[in-house]
């Protein structure tokens, strides 16, 4: 595994030409649930605004908010935003060196902290991150439903033995990345490269000949649906829309954001009088849990303003706050 990830391994991406934590750990967590192309970019405008773990700590939470914008999943910004100022308050600005501390951070969880340690101090350490948990459980032909945390402290156990020999401290980088380089390219979920596979001659779930039967996880994912009228306020004067920062729990917390209601009435009743409403077109925004079905209504306001919490805020001024994504589409495409 070491020697191919340092022949046929990825070794350009951004992140990979350092050894500072703060690169990093932001690039692990940006990388959590979005791909490679798209985090690249967001990446670069990252450090260029907040170039160390200080700056970011400092800065005003809708200030990071408006550049995780589109990333999706903003707890994980929220809880950046929160390391950052851990690192500063309880470790004197610098990350700390271990797994194991890392861990007490909030956002860290154990593959995270296993990432940042062995990519940056050397530590001999594992991940199980979701494609190296499929690498693993093919490799070892482990078929126990992953969904059972005892199964899933199994594959940890499995992960720690495979590790490299602790005599060997400068291939640990080499491994980490190489496990993530198999998941991402080769052992892919549905039809895998087996016959570029550094390990193909190991693998046990390819000598049965049934590799995509791995990993094993019956739990799906239960998802709902509900139903959001969203009130597309305009002052007709000069553009300017009504919007207000979302609580810090339940959908799109801490956002900022159109304001929402379960019902046509509901929405209506915010209006005055003279406002005309006119609905726009309804569309289905997808979030990890739930499904949101959303009617855009559009209306336009002259002195009077919605019966509603929120505040006229510029068109020159929404584009850097940290908006959902289809709210900033709404506001991106309105007439
Ligand atoms: N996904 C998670 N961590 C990664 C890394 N270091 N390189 C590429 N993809 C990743």
């Amino acid at each position: 595994m070491v020697a191919w990830q340092r022949s046929h391994g990825r070794h350009h991406l951004p992140w990979q030409r350092t050894r500072d934590p703060y690169r990093v750990w932001l690039s692990e967590i940006m990388l959590q649930q979005t791909q490679v192309t798209t985090v690249l970019g967001y990446y670069e405008r990252f450090l260029a605004r907040f170039p160390d773990v200080a700056a970011l700590a400092a800065a005003p939470e809708d200030e990071v908010f408006g550049l995780w914008s589109g990333l999706g999943y903003y707890s994980r910004a929220r809880n950046l935003h929160r390391c950052a100022q851990e690192v500063v308050a309880r470790f004197g600005g610098r990350f700390p060196h271990t797994a194991a501390e890392l861990a007490t951070l909030p956002g860290i969880g154990r593959s995270t902290a296993a990432a940042v340690a062995a990519f940056c101090f050397g530590e001999r350490v594992a991940i199980l991150d979701g494609n190296v948990r499929r690498v693993l459980a093919r490799l070892l032909a482990y078929g126990g439903d992953l969904a059972v945390a005892a199964n899933e402290r199994a594959l940890w156990t499995a992960a720690d033995v495979l590790l490299p020999p602790a005599d060997r401290p400068d291939d640990i980088a080499a491994y980490t990345q190489g496990l993530m380089d198999l998941g991402a390219t080769i052992c892919l979920p549905r039809r895998p490269d087996c016959l570029l596979c550094p390990v193909q001659a190991l693998c046990r779930a390819r000598a049965g000949g049934d590799v995509e039967r791995y990993p094993v996880r019956s739990r799906k994912l239960r998802r709902t649906a509900q139903t959001l009228w969203v009130l597309l306020a305009q002052r007709e004067e000069d553009g300017a829309v009504w919007l207000h920062k979302r609580p810090a729990r339940g959908i799109w917390a801490g956002l900022w954001a159109l304001p929402v209601f379960e019902s046509r009435e509901a929405l209506l009743a915010a209006c005055p009088s003279a406002a005309e409403p006119q609905d726009l077109p309804a569309f289905v925004h997808v979030l990890t849990h739930k499904d949101l079905h959303l009617h855009p209504v559009t209306a336009p306001f002259t002195s009077q303003q919605p019966a509603i919490e929120g505040s006229w805020v510029d068109a020159d001024r929404w584009p850097a706050l940290g908006l959902p994504a289809p709210v900033r589409r709404l506001l991106e495409q309105r007439a």
